[in-house]
């Protein structure tokens, strides 16, 4: 069977940052609850002019530069934070991007679960015509009340990946374990621009996900835990991921104890939550921070909210290391301009005004910008005169 897997992925993330210490001071909350007890230390914020599009064209666009769009006739746009009740925000990408016209785009929804789902149905496309590649983004803004315990799991960034037949990154593996239960744990209502969320609740619910998955993928022949080297995880905050990584290995009866948690963790930590993006980022943190996993079997635990969860395991490919990633990633997030709390507060209450035209400011330095509103539809330009 040809293996069919990542070819390449890049990660891409907003123009403001919070430092959650500053935001523990600013509410009397210990700096450690969140540093250490959650385990994150900033979180991503987009300025007025961007969003999941022009996040996720952002990630995107060096995989284009480096690889070009030949052989690409599937965009798969995935998502929690829909602009638009009705058009796929991969069009608008599409359009940024200059793709061809012969590209099917369409956007996908499950909380932070929908990516896996775009990677599975990708690989299923280029099993079939595996001359073809897929591009998968995943993009996200976590947004809960200002105030609210979800407020320090706030975040924002995107992953976009290239998949295809003799992927250079990591070829997935055919068996998986999928698992699904309707809990009301965290949910977006149409009239919300915040989630909703009942933390303890959620936290069960992942962790119960996580082994309904893993007794799936074990039911139906996928390997033992002890041949699993590293584990990558949804990250809503880094110390979920050591707490999935320990239930897992109770449950499954083989410690992994904490390999792979930390380097997992470097780019999660920085961005916070990002969703749909979140698994995808700690795959490229852990690639970006380990020796050498050439030949390592890695999991893949994604689960989103409400809830839908997969684990899947992929073989890391010879040749698969790329320290300029760790570096254009390490930029990304030291470029980011600092916000005091004021700042972020006013940027958080800050809403489009419904049914009227909006030129949005110029501030974001990304390649794409979200230019406003005309006419009640959303408007994007190219910025880097690409
Ligand atoms: P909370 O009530 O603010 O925090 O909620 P807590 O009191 O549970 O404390 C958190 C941890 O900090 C605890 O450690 C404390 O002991 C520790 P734990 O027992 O968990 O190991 N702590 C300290 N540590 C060091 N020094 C201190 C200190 N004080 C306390 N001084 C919660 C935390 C994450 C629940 C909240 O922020 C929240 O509701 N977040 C949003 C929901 C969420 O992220 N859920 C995760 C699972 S659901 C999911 O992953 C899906 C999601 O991504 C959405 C989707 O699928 O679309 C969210």
């Amino acid at each position: 069977m040809t293996p069919i897997g990542i070819h390449d992925l890049e990660l891409a993330t907003a123009h403001h940052v919070l430092d959650l210490g500053l935001l523990a001071t600013s509410n009397g909350t210990d700096p450690n609850k969140y540093r250490i007890g959650i385990g994150q230390d900033e979180m991503s914020m987009p300025a007025p002019d961007e969003d999941v599009v022009t996040m996720g064209a952002s990630a995107a666009l060096p995989l284009l530069q480096r690889h070009g769009a030949d052989g690409i006739r599937t965009l798969l746009f995935a998502t929690e934070t829909g602009l638009d009740q009705s058009k796929a925000a991969g069009v608008w990408v599409h359009q940024l991007l200059g793709l061809p016209a012969h590209v099917r785009t369409v956007e996908l929804k499950q909380a932070c679960y929908s990516a896996t789902a775009a990677l599975q149905a990708a690989i299923g496309i280029i099993a079939r015509s595996p001359e073809e590649k897929v591009l998968v983004i995943a993009s996200d803004v976590a947004r809960y009340e200002l105030d609210s315990g979800g407020e320090p799991t706030q975040g924002a960034g995107a992953v976009a990946m290239l998949v295809s037949a003799n992927p250079a990154l990591v070829e997935i593996e055919p068996i998986s374990g999928v698992h699904t239960a309707d809990v009301d744990d965290f949910w977006r209502p149409n009239d919300s621009s915040t989630a909703v969320v009942d933390g303890a609740l959620s936290v069960r619910a992942y962790l119960d996900a996580l082994t309904g998955a893993w007794d799936d993928l074990a039911a139906r022949g996928g390997p033992e835990l002890a041949a699993i080297d590293r584990v990558v995880y949804h990250q809503p905050f880094t110390k979920m991921a050591k707490k999935a990584q320990q239930r897992l290995s109770q449950h499954a009866g083989s410690d992994l104890g904490e390999v792979g948690l930390q380097t997992g963790s470097v780019y999660n930590r920085r961005l916070g939550n990002t969703y749909t993006a979140s698994l995808y980022a700690s795959l490229a943190a852990l690639l970006d921070h380990e020796d050498d996993l050439a030949g390592q079997r890695v999991g893949l635990f994604s689960y989103g909210s409400g809830s839908v969860s997969e684990l899947l395991t992929g073989i890391v490919q010879p040749g698969y290391a790329s320290a300029d990633r760790a570096r254009r990633v390490r930029e990304a997030l030291d470029a980011r301009v600092p916000l005091d709390v004021a700042e972020y507060r006013q940027l958080h209450a800050t809403e489009l005004p419904s049914g009227v035209d909006v030129a949005t400011p110029r501030v974001t330095k990304a390649p794409f910008r979200f230019a406003g509103i005309r006419g009640r539809a959303r408007h994007y330009e190219r910025t880097d005169g690409g």
